[in-house]
């Protein structure tokens, strides 16, 4: 399972900010996925690519909801790679966190893995 950045949902490295400190880390910067729009989906297909090759079995994708179609493009870039779509929810954001943008739904995506 995983929850990657929704497109346009939070600036994580500003709500991390007090871990990177506290551990030494590097600011992320444009590295941090979703930070430049023009940047997410190209980002997100590498890592469904990378994703591809070592899952087995189911995978589920949690996504927020966005106007402009996002979630359902990173869904689309899963089936690309082979990855069948068994079953999906939307669900209603209950909790959000501090920094928030106004993401109101997320969906899970399930997909049978092709390996
Ligand atoms: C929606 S959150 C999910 C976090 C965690 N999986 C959870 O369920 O609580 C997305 C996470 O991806 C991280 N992230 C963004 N860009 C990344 C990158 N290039 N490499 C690794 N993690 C990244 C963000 O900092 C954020 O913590």
């Amino acid at each position: 399972m995983t929850s990657p950045p929704y497109w346009s949902a939070q600036n994580y490295q500003k709500m991390h900010m007090l871990s990177f400190q506290v551990l030494g880390l590097k600011e992320p910067g444009s590295a941090e996925i979703g930070r430049r729009a023009r940047d997410y989906l190209p980002d997100m297909e590498a890592v469904i690519a990378q994703l591809v090759q070592v899952l087995d079995g189911h995978f589920a994708l949690v996504i927020g909801e966005s106007r402009d179609g996002i979630h359902e493009a990173v869904r689309d870039q899963c089936q690309s790679h082979g990855m069948r779509l068994v079953d999906s929810f939307r669900r209603r954001i209950v909790n959000q966190a501090f920094f928030a943008k106004a993401v109101k739904n997320e969906y899970v995506y399930v997909f049978a893995c092709p390996g």
